[in-house]
């Protein structure tokens, strides 16, 4: 099979798409963002190019949340990654909560909400990469199956960069940690 070469291209997508929030200037905003990362169980990363309004509340105040977006928010979602909160209240699009961070939004029409602590903010030269502790997760009832989200439920919208596009999850393929066990039995 030929290869092409395209370059330094990052090709991690599709993302989940994300709505950030935090309070800057004392008003709740909201920020798409799905260049987000998992760091461990319990720590996650945002990479937030620096002429975003948002980034100085969380830097101010040293919190922010992580909210998922069902496919039914995706104009809203698109709508909040279009324009910015230096002119436009986009928390008024949504039904806005407090958890036990009183200074991290989060919007209570996505199914699951993380409220996050900055335990390190990192300066690369176009960005601010902000490394967040979950300290609660906030869950809808309706997307939980056995006590857990579940992402058939959550309906993410999930983002590509190559054709800036959102596409939906598609079905369960297989077991995981579970799928290669029988090649490991080869192998003993
Ligand atoms: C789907 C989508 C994903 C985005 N992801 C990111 C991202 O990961 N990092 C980033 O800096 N901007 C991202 N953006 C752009 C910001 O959301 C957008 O510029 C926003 O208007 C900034 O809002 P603010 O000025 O209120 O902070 C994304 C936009 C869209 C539509």
């Amino acid at each position: 099979m030929p290869k092409t070469r395209l370059g330094a291209l990052n090709s991690l997508y599709p993302m989940p798409t994300t709505l950030v929030g935090a309070m800057v200037d004392g008003r709740p905003n909201f920020l798409a963002v799905a260049h987000v990362g998992i760091m461990d169980h319990t720590t996650v990363s945002l990479g937030l190019n620096k002429v975003h309004y948002t980034n100085a509340g969380i830097k101010e105040n040293g919190t922010f949340s992580v909210n998922i977006p069902s496919m039914d928010l995706v104009e809203k979602t698109d709508y909040c990654g279009l324009v910015s909160g230096r002119n436009a209240d986009k928390a008024s699009l949504f039904d806005v909560f407090y958890g036990n961070l009183v200074t991290a939004p989060m919007i209570r029409e996505c199914p699951v909400n993380m409220e996050c602590r900055l335990v390190q903010a990192l300066e690369f030269p176009k960005h601010d990469i902000f490394i967040g502790e979950v300290v609660e997760t906030w869950c809808d009832d309706a997307v939980l199956e056995a006590g857990r989200p579940d992402p058939g439920k959550i309906r993410p919208l999930l983002f590509s960069m190559h054709d800036k596009r959102y596409y939906a999850l598609g079905p369960v393929l297989a077991e995981a940690w579970s799928a290669g066990q029988s090649l490991k039995k080869t192998a003993d």
